[in-house]
């Protein structure tokens, strides 16, 4: 789609990948960017980086009321993009009930209810798109990210599902793969990391160009290409 002169809003957008994504739109000339996040305070800068374009919004994506009055608060929205998430970590025979549960609310069931709020408003608008912003360990997993790796599977699997559904309302669906980004989710983890920045370019770009999977850093896109030519290497590569 066409981002320049397009309402945007973006989830988690008080840091990291968020905080990228509404600059990087904002650089892209969308119109007004929705930005929504848990506190609102917690958006005062990047509110501040464009007065006139920045919109404030409490939105956590697991509070079924708040969700339920979006279509009012951003009636012009065109593009949505699904980038709150949490990361637990703990293995599949460890990891507490409880920690896989808030995985799944926020990364699988955020996503899809912030859509369902979203995609009447969108289509009204005349279309436009979706963007779920997954990881690279939806396609094989970690087993030190049992509950994340799931519940980003899971959502890949809806959003593949909401693609065909939403494709005859001229809603475009685009899943995201990021490998590991310097943000504050990652600071635990010992590998190269791409800049949020970057990844966030990467993101507005594949939308405008129309990609609906896009691997946004250079360590995704390798994986991507070992993974199609030999998934279960992969697998055994992620696994040790
Ligand atoms: N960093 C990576 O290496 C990496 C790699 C692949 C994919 N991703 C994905 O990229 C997305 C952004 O991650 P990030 O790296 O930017 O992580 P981050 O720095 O930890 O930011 C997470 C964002 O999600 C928000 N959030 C968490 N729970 C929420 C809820 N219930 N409702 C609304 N917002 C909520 C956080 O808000 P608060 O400030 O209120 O907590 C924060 O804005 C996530 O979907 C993540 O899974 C990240």
């Amino acid at each position: 789609m066409n981002v320049s002169n397009a309402a945007a809003l973006v989830t988690g957008a008080n840091r990291g990948i968020g905080r990228s994504l509404v600059k990087a739109l904002l650089n892209a000339g969308a119109a007004k960017v929705y930005a929504a996040a848990r506190n609102v305070a917690d958006l005062k800068d990047i509110a501040a980086l464009d007065p006139a374009r920045v919109v404030a919004v409490k939105l956590d994506v697991t509070d079924r009321a708040q969700l339920a009055r979006l279509p009012e608060l951003a009636p012009d929205v065109r593009l949505l993009i699904n980038n709150a998430g949490v990361l637990d970590f703990g293995t599949a025979l460890d990891m507490p009930l409880e920690a896989i549960d808030r995985n799944f609310s926020v990364n699988v069931y955020g996503p899809l209810l912030t859509t369902r709020a979203l995609a009447p408003v969108i289509e009204r608008n005349g279309g436009g798109a979706v963007v779920n912003v997954l990881t690279i360990v939806a396609l094989a997993s970690m087993p030190a990210l049992a509950g994340y790796n799931a519940s980003k599977a899971a959502s890949w699997s809806f959003t593949q599902s909401l693609r065909g559904s939403l494709a005859a309302k001229g809603i475009a669906v685009h899943s995201v793969f990021p490998g590991p980004v310097d943000t504050d989710m990652a600071a635990s983890i010992p590998l190269q990391k791409t800049s949020p920045d970057d990844v966030a370019r990467a993101i507005v770009e594949g939308v405008a160009e129309g990609r609906e999977d896009i691997f946004p850093d250079p360590m995704s896109a390798s994986v991507y290409q070992s993974w199609r030519a030999d998934h279960k290497a992969v697998e055994r590569q992620f696994a040790a």
